[in-house]
C-alpha cells in the first residue's frame, strides 16, 4: 500500500496555449470530463492512503471543481504554492501529507501501468527513489534515464540535446518515493525533480531504480497529444476508468442531444447534452462533440474535439482538429495542426 499520492498540478502548459490561459491543463476535458477526473479515477484502483493535488496555477479552479472529493468517492488534500515550486519543491509543499512509501505523478500523463507492480519493485529493490521509464522515439523533449543492467539509474538528463540522447528510455512523470529524500529538497524554494533531487541522489550514490513497462503512455501537453489521446480512449486503444465500458461501435449521446435524421453518424462518437446536429451533417468518429453545441447544415467533422458551446457553421470541414471558442467569447478558434 502507498501512504499517499501527490499529484503535480502546476506550470501553465505553455504549448497548450491559449487552451491553458484559463484553465490549468489537468482541467483541459477529455470525452468531456475533466483530464484530472481521469487521472483520479486511475488512482483508484490502488491502495493509496490519501491523495494530494499540489497546485500552482489557476488552483481556485480545480478546488472548486473537486472540492474535498465527496463527489468523486476519494477524499482529497491540497497543498497550494504562492508561488511555483518547481516539481520536488511542490512535493516538499506538501510533505506534512507524507509519512511513508508514497507516489508522485505529473499530472499531465495518461497511463496503464500497473502502480501496484512498481511499488513491489520498489520494494524488492529497497529503493529510494524508482522511476517509471517508458520508450519514445524521439526522447529530447523529456528526461532521459539511463540504467546499469539491473535497473539501477547511472544518469538523469533532462530534455538532452540530440547529441547527448545515450538511451530511448524515459522519465514518465510517475516516481516512487521514500519521504527521507525530501531532506535534499530547500524549504520554499523553486527545485525540480529533473534537474535537481534526481542528479542530487544520484551523486550521492542513493539507490534510485528505473522501473521500465510498455504500457499505454502519454504526455498530453501539446495540441496533437491531446487530440491523440481522445482519440485513443475512444477507439479502446487504453481503457478508460472514468468511463468503463467504451467500444469502438459507440455512439454515446448524451439524452437531451437533436441529431436530424439524415445526419449520418459513424462511431466512435461522443456527443455532450444539448447539442443541435443539422440536416446532413457528416461525422467521422472518433469524434468528440462537448455539451451545447450546434452542428450547422452540412458540416462533416472527422478526427475532431469540439469543445463546450462550439457553433459550428454550415457547410464546414473539420478534420483532425481541436475547436474552442470559451477564450475568444463569441467566435470560435480553431488551433489548426492538421496532418496531410
Ligand atoms: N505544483 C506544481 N508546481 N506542479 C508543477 C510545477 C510547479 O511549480 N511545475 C510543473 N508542474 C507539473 C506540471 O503541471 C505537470 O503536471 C508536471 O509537473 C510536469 O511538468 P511539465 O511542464 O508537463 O513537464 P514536461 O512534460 O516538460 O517534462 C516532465 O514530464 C516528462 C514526462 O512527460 C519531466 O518530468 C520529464 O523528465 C518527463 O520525461
Ligand atoms: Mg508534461
Amino acid at each position: 500500500m502507498l501512504s499517499a499520492a501527490v499529484i503535480l498540478v502546476g506550470g501553465q502548459g505553455t504549448r497548450l496555449r491559449p487552451l491553458t490561459y484559463q484553465l490549468p491543463k489537468p482541467m483541459i476535458p477529455v470525452l468531456n470530463r475533466p483530464f484530472l477526473e481521469h487521472t483520479l479515477a486511475y488512482l483508484k484502483n490502488y491502495e493509496v492512503g490519501s491523495t494530494i493535488l499540489a497546485l500552482s496555477y489557476l488552483p481556485e479552479a480545480i478546488q472548486s471543481h473537486l472540492g474535498d472529493g465527496a463527489n468523486l468517492g476519494m477524499p482529497l488534500n491540497y497543498a497550494v504554492e504562492a508561488k511555483a515550486l518547481g516539481t520536488a519543491g511542490a512535493v516538499k509543499n506538501a510533505e506534512s501529507y507524507l509519512e511513508s512509501t508514497f507516489a508522485v505523478l505529473n499530472g499531465d500523463i495518461f497511463t496503464d501501468l500497473d502502480l501496484g507492480d512498481m511499488l513491489t519493485f520498489h520494494r524488492r529493490k529497497r529503493a529510494k527513489a524508482t522511476i517509471a521509464l517508458t520508450w519514445v522515439d524521439n526522447p529530447c523533449a523529456f528526461g532521459v534515464v539511463e540504467t546499469e543492467g539491473d535497473g539501477r539509474v547511472r544518469r538523469f538528463t533532462e530534455k538532452p540535446s540530440p547529441d547527448r540522447v545515450t538511451t530511448n528510455w524515459i522519465n514518465a512523470g510517475i516516481y516512487i518515493l521514500e519521504p527521507e529524500v525530501l531532506r535534499h529538497v530547500p524549504e520554499a524554494s523553486h527545485y525540480m525533480f529533473e534537474r535537481g533531487l534526481f542528479p542530487r541522489l544520484l551523486e550521492l550514490d542513493e539507490p534510485v531504480y528505473g522501473y521500465p513497462f510498455s504500457g499505454y503512455w502519454l504526455d498530453m501537453g501539446t495540441p496533437e497529444k491531446y487530440l491523440r489521446l481522445n482519440c485513443d480512449l475512444l477507439s479502446v486503444k487504453v481503457a478508460s476508468h472514468l468511463i468503463p465500458g467504451l467500444s469502438q461501435d459507440g455512439i454515446y449521446c448524451e439524452a437531451d442531444a437533436t441529431i436530424h435524421p439524415s445526419a449520418s453518424i459513424a462511431s466512435p462518437v461522443v456527443i455532450g447534452g444539448g447539442c443541435r446536429i443539422d440536416q446532413g451533417v457528416q461525422i467521422k468518429g472518433p469524434v468528440v462533440i462537448g455539451a451545447g453545441c450546434h452542428i450547422g447544415e452540412g458540416a462533416s467533422l472527422e478526427r475532431a474535439v469540439l469543445w463546450t458551446g462550439v457553433s459550428v457553421k454550415a457547410g464546414s470541414c473539420l478534420k483532425q482538429c481541436l475547436v474552442n471558442r470559451s477564450e475568444i467569447g463569441g467566435k470560435e478558434q480553431i488551433i489548426d495542426f492538421s496532418h496531410p
